[in-house]
C-alpha cells in the first residue's frame, strides 16, 4: 500500500490516518509492542463533508496528504471531534485554517479545554457547535449523530454515529494501541491482548460510565466500529460491544445488589495485626448482607487483588508501622488502584505499632484520596492488642459493615 493513500472503509467514508509503527510507551504509562494508529475519517453527504477527528500534530502531514487525496478543503463543512486529546486534534488548529467552510462540532464539556489546550497564536474556531446525545448534522443522505460518553476516557468524549452506513466512530472507545496498515480487523495480525490491555488501563477506571455509554451502543444497528486507535472493526463489531459489556460487569455475588462486600487485607509481623483482623471481620459478620473476606497480603501479589476491590463495597487495610510507615505491600497495593474506579467505596485502616503508629493515619489519609470515604475512624493498637482493644476492633467492623447496607438503625445511632 502506498504510505499516503487513503482508505475507503465504507463507500464515501475514508480513512485519512496516520501510523505510528515506533511507538512504545503511549501517555507514558501505555506500552506498545507495535506502536498505534491515529484514525481519522473522511464522511462524503451529498452537501457536505465531514472529517472526524484528526491525527498527533508531528502526524499532521501524512494526514493532510490523505485527506487532499479524497477532498478539497473548500468541500468540508464539518469537524468533529470526539475528543481533544492531542493525539487527536493536534493537526485540528492547521484543519481549521485551511478549511475555513467547516463548523466544528464539540460535545458540551469540550470547549473550555479547547481554550486550554490550544497555543496563544491559535486562534479559538469561529463556528463551533456544541451537541450532545440525539443531535446530528445532515451532509445530504449522510447523517451524522452523536452520542455522549464522557469520562472515556476523557470528560468531553462523545462517539458519533453515521446510521445510514451504521458505522460508529468511537473515539478511543473500542480502541488499542496496534499498528497494522492492513487495517481491517479481518486482515490484521491478532490484537486481542492490546483491546484488553486498553481497556484494562483507559476505559476500566471509568467503568460507571463505560456502562452508561454501552446503554447507548448497544442498540444501534453496527455494520462496523471505527475507532480512534488501532483496528477499524467490521468483522463482528457487536461482539467487541458485547466483549465492554463483560469486562465492565465485574460482580459475581451480588449481581442483585441485595448483598455487600468488605475486604480487608493486612500484614502482620507478630500476630497482632492479624488478631485485630480477625476481630474486624467479626463485627462485620454480625451485620446481616455484608459479605467479608480477610487476605494476608504476604500471600499474594497485590494486582491480583485490584479485581476483587473493583467488585467490592468496601476495603479496610490493615499495616503494622515500621519505620514510620505503613509497610510496602500496603503501598503497593493502593497504587494499583488508579486502575479501577473506587470513588464512594468505603474504606478503613487499623494496625498494631510499637513505638509511634504513623501507619494507619497515613492509610486513612491516601483513602481519602482516592476518593473512598472513611466514615469511621482507625483503630491502633500499641503492641498486643488487649480484650478492649479487640472489641474495638469488633466495633469497627461493625460500623462499617452498617455504613455498607445503610441501615437505619446504625444511621439512627450516629445522630
Ligand atoms: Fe487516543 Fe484519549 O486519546
Amino acid at each position: 500500500m502506498p504510505r499516503d493513500d487513503a482508505i475507503e472503509i465504507l463507500p464515501g467514508v475514508h480513512w485519512v490516518g496516520a501510523f505510528d509503527p515506533d511507538l512504545r510507551a503511549f501517555d507514558l504509562i501505555l506500552r506498545t509492542a507495535n506502536g498505534t494508529s491515529y484514525n481519522a475519517y473522511v464522511v462524503r453527504g451529498e452537501e457536505g463533508v465531514a472529517v472526524i477527528d484528526t491525527v498527533k500534530e508531528n502526524f499532521s502531514d501524512e494526514f493532510f496528504r490523505r485527506l487532499e487525496s479524497v477532498c478539497n478543503y473548500d468541500e468540508i463543512t464539518a469537524v468533529v471531534i470526539n475528543h481533544l486529546e492531542p493525539d487527536h486534534s493536534g493537526a485540528l488548529p492547521e484543519l481549521l485554517k485551511r478549511a475555513k467552510n467547516a463548523e466544528v462540532y464539540l460535545s458540551t464539556r469540550a470547549p473550555l479545554m479547547l481554550k486550554a489546550l490550544l497555543k496563544p497564536t491559535d486562534a479559538m474556531p469561529k463556528g463551533f457547535k456544541v451537541v450532545s446525545t440525539g443531535d446530528t448534522v445532515d451532509l445530504g443522505g449522510r447523517t451524522l449523530s452523536f452520542l455522549t460518553t464522557p469520562f472515556l476516557h476523557w470528560p468531553d468524549t462523545q462517539c458519533t454515529y453515521l446510521g445510514e452506513l451504521g458505522i460508529l466512530f468511537s473515539g478511543d472507545v473500542f480502541g488499542c494501541h496496534f499498528c497494522d496498515p492492513r487495517l481491517f480487523n479481518d486482515k490484521v495480525g491478532d490484537f486481542r491482548f492490546s483491546f484488553e490491555y486498553y481497556y484494562a488501563h483507559i476505559m476500566r477506571p471509568f467503568r460507571e460510565h463505560v456502562v452508561k455509554a454501552l446503554k447507548l451502543i448497544e442498540p444501534l444497528d453496527l455494520s462496523m466500529i471505527a475507532p480512534a486507535h488501532g483496528p477499524i472493526l467490521r468483522h463482528g463489531p457487536h461482539d467487541y460491544v458485547r466483549r465492554y459489556r463483560e469486562l465492565a460487569s465485574h460482580r459475581l455475588a451480588n449481581e442483585a445488589g441485595t448483598e455487600k462486600t468488605l475486604l480487608v487485607f493486612y500484614l502482620s509481623a507478630y500476630g497482632n495485626t492479624r488478631r485485630m483482623a480477625e476481630s474486624i471481620r467479626t463485627g462485620a459478620e454480625k451485620v446481616e448482607g455484608v459479605r467479608v473476606s480477610l487476605y494476608d497480603l504476604e500471600g499474594g501479589d497485590p494486582s491480583i487483588f485490584v479485581d476483587l476491590i473493583e467488585g467490592a463495597d468496601g476495603l479496610v487495610l490493615g499495616s503494622p508501622t515500621i519505620n514510620g510507615d505503613a509497610v510496602k505491600p500496603i503501598w503497593d497495593l493502593l497504587s494499583s488502584l488508579t486502575a479501577i474506579g473506587v470513588t464512594g467505596k468505603l474504606g478503613a485502616a487499623f494496625g498494631s505499632f510499637g513505638w509511634s503508629g504513623e501507619a494507619v493515619d497515613m492509610i486513612e489519609h491516601r483513602l481519602k484520596g482516592l476518593k473512598f470515604q472513611v466514615p469511621v475512624p482507625g483503630v491502633k493498637v500499641k503492641l498486643t492488642p488487649t480484650g478492649d482493644e479487640l472489641a474495638q476492633c469488633v466495633e469497627l467492623g461493625a460500623r462499617l459493615a452498617s455504613n455498607l447496607m445503610a441501615s437505619p438503625q446504625f444511621l439512627a445511632a450516629q445522630t
